[in-house]
């Protein structure tokens, strides 16, 4: 089938002004935030509900073309945009923006996969609940893409990932069908989690339409202090003094280079006088002050100057010197973003050896989520003839300390022909038959997570 045929029978489910191919209109879809990672769309859809998605999905299906589903198009690894030949229906799923009653017994809300995490946030919040996934992208990173690739963020030292604040997904199969995981039973042990299934599959099983998300109650009494520290070893040890607290909710880390950075990008002050070589933002949270107990934690500590911050405003401004890392970094240019986890006794030893993996040919700006030992690994001025190289040397670090190539960003396409650095051949095979079951055609977001294997008569 022609692109002008495809886009005709497409606009008869979702209307014309939603099947985009006017390349000025695509190209906001096209490319993704880092600017690193772009490729043509054959055509943008943006259907409204499940039922347009489903019959979207079955006629790419029957002309044998490429799909790859969108939320907020913050994603990292190139998992959000067409690959570099192109060819694929962009399917865009911002328009599934529904939100129903919370029920405050079971503790959850269903939500369309294209809300905006903010837009949940506001919902919940003024009826004393909160969601527990929180990321600086709040703005535009939908829940659909959130759960697609098992966002983390900031407060997965209390609430875990993304995975463990779903109860269920509602999806579109490769074939059209939809599985319907919405009743979030907390108790349903009939066979395979299907739902867990689909977190963090990227796009390559399936198009999450609806999810049912688990609530947990809003803290009103907080507490942000940003400390200075000498090393990243003082650093992990205040947060071995910090995880005591059943309030602490947050723990990132940044560097003296990174700060220096963002004042410059963004004109914020200095939080201190002078520089330091590491700073750690820390936030409890309760429904009584945590301000006591986290000052007696601190008073013990080994830290250079602590700003503390009672009033909610103050605590944004100083969350903002964590949060405004990855805006000021794309500012100074179009960053590598190698997204890694590593053991926590490996973690300063990892960032030391760093300059010298790197050997000159980049530079580094490492921050994170300390507790989850998540390092960004982000690299501005690397020359492409060198990017391969420098990738490899430092994923084939991550894997020899025991590590994980990807902490929360996903595979994508950045990094499937790494994947084999921390998954096993038998991991590999096995997530090889799980795509090759449920999506034969390999017409779902090919080239991301697995390497692609070649297929005659798919068309993209
Ligand atoms: C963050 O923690 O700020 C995000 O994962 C984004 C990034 O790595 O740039
Ligand atoms: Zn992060």
């Amino acid at each position: 089938m022609d692109s002008d045929r495809l886009a005709r029978h497409l606009a008869a489910v979702v209307g014309d002004a939603h099947v985009l191919s006017d390349p000025a209109l695509r190209a906001s879809y096209e490319t993704d935030f880092t600017g690193r990672y772009t490729g043509p769309a054959r055509l943008v859809v943006r259907p409204a509900d499940t039922a347009q998605v489903a019959e979207t999905v079955r006629l790419c299906r029957d002309a044998g073309v490429a799909v790859v589903p969108q939320g907020g198009n913050t994603g990292l690894v190139g998992a959000s945009v067409p690959s570099p030949a192109g060819g694929e229906v962009l399917l865009s799923l911002r328009r599934l923006t529904g939100i129903g009653p919370i029920d405050p017994g079971a503790r959850q809300v269903t939500v369309g996969a294209g809300l905006p995490l903010a837009e949940l946030q506001r919902h919940v919040r003024p009826n004393g609940w909160e969601f527990g996934v929180d990321l600086a992208s709040r703005d535009s990173a939908t829940l659909g893409g959130m759960i697609a690739t098992n966002a983390g963020g900031e407060r997965v030292v209390k609430y875990g990932t993304t995975r463990a604040n779903v109860a269920g997904v509602e999806a579109v199969m490769a074939d059209g069908s939809v599985l319907d995981r919405l009743a979030g039973l907390p108790k349903d042990n009939t066979g395979y989690d299907l739902t867990n299934l689909l977190v963090g599959s990227e796009g390559t099983l399936a198009v999450l339409t609806r999810a049912r998300l688990r609530l947990v109650p809003h803290l009103p009494r907080r507490t942000t202090a940003l400390l200075a520290l000498d090393s990243l070893e003082a650093a992990l040890a205040v947060l071995a003094e910090l995880r005591l607290l059943e309030s602490l909710e947050l723990a990132e880390f940044f560097t003296a280079d990174g700060l220096a950075l963002v004042m410059e990008k963004s004109g914020l002050p200095a939080p201190f006088r002078a520089p330091h070589p590491v700073y750690l933002l820390v936030e409890c949270a309760g429904r009584r002050d945590p301000a006591e107990e986290l000052a007696e934690v601190l008073d013990q500590a080994d830290v250079r100057d602590v700003a503390v911050a009672l009033q909610a405003a103050d605590g944004r401004r100083l969350a903002a010197y964590r949060e405004r890392h990855t805006e000021s970094i794309n500012a100074a240019g179009i960053p590598l973003k190698l997204d890694v986890t590593v053991p926590l006794a490996e973690l300063p030893g990892f960032v030391a050896e760093l300059p010298g993996l790197l050997a000159g040919r980049a530079r580094p700006y490492v921050f994170g989520h300390l507790a989850e030992g998540n390092l960004h690994v982000n690299l501005l001025e690397v020359a492409p003839a060198d990017e391969d190289a420098v990738t490899e040397a430092v994923l084939a670090r991550v894997a020899a300390v025991g590590g994980s190539i990807s902490a929360e960003h996903g595979v994508g396409r950045a990094k499937a022909r790494h994947l084999h650095l921390t998954r096993s051949a038998a991991d590999i095979a096995v997530m090889r038959a799980v795509k090759e079951a449920l999506d034969p055609a390999g017409l779902l977001s090919p080239g991301t997570l697995l390497p692609p294997v070649a297929r005659p008569g798919a068309r993209r």
